[in-house]
């Protein structure tokens, strides 16, 4: 498929592709057009054995400013309903492979839901995050009152989504929303980095990790512990394993071959 919304690099470093959202003139702004393209791209590169982890931009001044407002502005109840723009959303949440976002400028609305459906967030010193809907006489629509809350807690999820100011990067890394905060000339670079030293472990154990951490949102802990344990057990029959074993006790670094 080409795409016209999002440009798709898998050479910037071994096994780590970079989605990058393109459409600069609207900051990214996440029309259904651009949706469909995001959701194509990734399927592809989670099944793509030359691809173990995946990094997600914006540009230097917006990751994304929300879902597309132009589009939504007239829309009843129903139509919302019958074309459930969010249904993207929930299908980027299936995707198996870790995924690092790399954030400069304005995540806002569903920019910054999506940012939050991520594994890891690097974020430049200029990176703004918010939940303005309430500004739109609306609320976050794509998980901004349940991945925020899960994020931050329930008071600064309130104080995001019930006034829809905006928070800096050093005030998001403080609260808990994202992974570290770097100058803006540096934020792609460190993830693609972070992403790269991801990529050189083994992609079923990762698969596995992702998916295990990711339970401790939905199961409780007694039943969280035993999914764990079940993913753990499983990683024993992979050759990842033993060769990450081996490597070990050999005093060597592993190869890992994604069996
Ligand atoms: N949808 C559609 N277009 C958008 C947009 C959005 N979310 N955000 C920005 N744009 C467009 C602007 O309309 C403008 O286009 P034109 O040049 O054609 O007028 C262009 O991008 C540049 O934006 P601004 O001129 O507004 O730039 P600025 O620097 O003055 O302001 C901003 C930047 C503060 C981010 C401002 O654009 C803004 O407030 N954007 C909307 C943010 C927002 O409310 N997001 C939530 C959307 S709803 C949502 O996401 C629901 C959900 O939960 C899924």
């Amino acid at each position: 498929m080409r795409y016209e919304l999002i440009l798709v690099n898998k050479t910037v470093a071994p096994y780590v592709a970079h989605v990058q959202l393109h459409r600069p003139d609207a900051l990214n702004a996440l029309n259904a057009p651009l949706m469909a393209e995001l959701k194509q791209a990734l399927a592809e590169l989670d099944g793509d054995d030359e691809v173990r982890c995946i990094v997600l931009s914006g540009n230097e001044r917006a990751f994304a400013a929300g879902a597309d407002i132009k589009q939504m502005a007239d829309k009843g109840a129903i139509d919302m309903l019958r074309i459930d723009l969010i249904a993207t959303w929930d299908q980027i949440r299936k995707i198996k492979k870790p995924l690092v976002a790399a954030v400069s400028g304005f995540a806002l609305g569903g920019g910054c839901e999506l940012m939050m459906i991520c594994d890891m967030v690097i974020a430049s010193d200029t990176a703004q995050f918010g939940q303005p809907e309430i500004k739109l006489g609306t609320l976050p629509g794509a998980g901004g009152t349940q991945r925020l809350t899960r994020a931050v807690g329930k008071v600064k999820a309130m104080e995001m989504v019930l006034t829809g100011r905006f928070i800096g990067a050093e005030e998001a890394l403080r609260w808990g929303l994202i992974n570290k905060v770097v100058p803006v000339e540096l934020y792609l670079t460190e993830a693609i980095k972070i992403a790269a030293e991801i990529a050189q472990l083994s992609p079923i154990a990762l698969e596995l990790a992702k998916e295990a951490v990711n339970q401790a949102f939905e199961l409780n802990l007694t039943e969280g512990l035993k999914f764990e344990r079940k993913n753990f057990y499983m990683s024993f029959a992979t050759e990842d394993q033993k060769e990450g074993m081996a490597a070990f006790m050999e005093k060597r670094k592993a190869t890992f071959i994604g069996r």
